[in-house]
């Protein structure tokens, strides 16, 4: 390519973006950017599938059989939104397989909400209120990002996470307004998952990587701290009509500003956690790789029936177009 030719394209490039326009597969883009959706991407699906054990932890001992399904469901849509967010990575070049390695090496990242355990049922209700609420924050911003495939996994995803979030809600409320020992297991429950949803948000503003350069290419539409506001203010509202209370003295609502002031985040747990110290990063990383080595023989089995319906359908065309032939 020659040099004006590149300063074309990415002048062409900009230009779309800009005028909020679908970037797609096929088509230029500069390689910071698809390396910069690559790992955004991947972080999102390795947190859907690694979001999907502290939850499962409790489908044997949920307390219904209604609770029990309702959670089965859950851990399986967030398997789905780990494929569609593989395939929607697999349509920058990149594998599945290469993605895995990737997490299961620690070489990426996935949120480091997940490195926290579940120790009651009620932090079933407490995550699917404020991690799946906090999720909800996040993401819907991005079904309008730049990159077509990954907008539109998460059209589907968001509409899937609201359902998370109201049985979180649901969860909560029940056992808020139960008896005086379910009352104070959902409250502390809240009180564990409050702070680190805080910080699902990521850093703040000024300390954030990748921040300015993703809202240049619309992959992100609102910083970190403005999302974390705005959930802040969600979820206030919310904890009342739970008869539930937030961990935090200096959580009020602020006049002038228009929005709830609330205390410091312990950013230097955030860091340590992301480090690999919090209380169940091991568990989680060993736990996933063993999935993956145990789930080996349906790969295997997968690719291979693939591979033999293609055979067949290979050997069956030139017996023109007789169905009977690939039986
Ligand atoms: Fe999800
Ligand atoms: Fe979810």
């Amino acid at each position: 390519m020659t040099a004006d030719l590149g300063a074309q394209l990415a002048a062409a490039f900009d230009a779309a973006v800009a005028a909020d326009e679908r970037v797609e597969p096929r088509d230029w883009m500069p390689e910071e950017y698809r390396a910069s959706l690559v790992r955004q991407m991947a972080q999102h699906a390795h947190s859907e599938i690694i979001g999907m054990q502290p939850e499962a932890n409790w489908i044997t001992r949920a307390p219904s059989l209604r609770r029990k399904a309702i959670l089965m469901a859950k851990v399986q849509d967030e398997a789905g939104h780990g494929l569609y967010l593989y395939s929607a990575a697999e349509t920058l070049g990149t594998s599945r397989d290469e993605l895995l390695d990737k997490l299961h090496s620690g070489r990426q990242k996935y949120s480091s909400i997940f490195n926290y355990p579940t120790l009651t049922w009620a932090d079933v209700g407490a995550i699917g209120w404020l991690v799946d609420g906090a999720a909800i924050t996040n993401q819907v911003p991005i079904c309008r990002c730049s990159y077509g495939p990954y907008a539109r996994a998460m059209v589907r995803i968001c509409k899937e996470e609201s359902f998370h979030q109201r049985q979180g809600f649901e969860l909560l409320m029940a056992l808020s307004q139960g008896t005086e020992e379910q009352h104070a297991m959902a409250q502390d429950a809240v009180n564990r998952w409050w702070w680190p949803s805080l910080m699902m948000f990521g850093p703040p503003d000024d300390e954030s990587a990748h921040s300015a350069q993703s809202m240049a290419w619309r992959i992100k539409r609102h910083s970190n701290d403005e999302l974390r506001q705005r959930f802040v203010d969600i979820a206030v509202p919310q904890a009342e009509s739970l008869g539930l209370t937030l961990p935090d003295p200096d959580l009020k609502w602020n006049e002038e500003r228009g929005h709830h002031d609330f205390g410091a985040i312990d950013w230097a747990e955030f860091w340590d956690v992301l480090k690999g110290n919090g209380p169940c990063n091991e568990q989680r990383i060993g736990q996933r790789r063993r999935a993956h080595e145990e789930g080996a023989w349906v790969r295997d089995a997968a690719a291979a029936y693939a591979q033999k319906q293609a055979a067949q359908q290979q050997t069956a065309k030139p017996a023109g177009q007789n169905e009977e032939a690939r039986v």
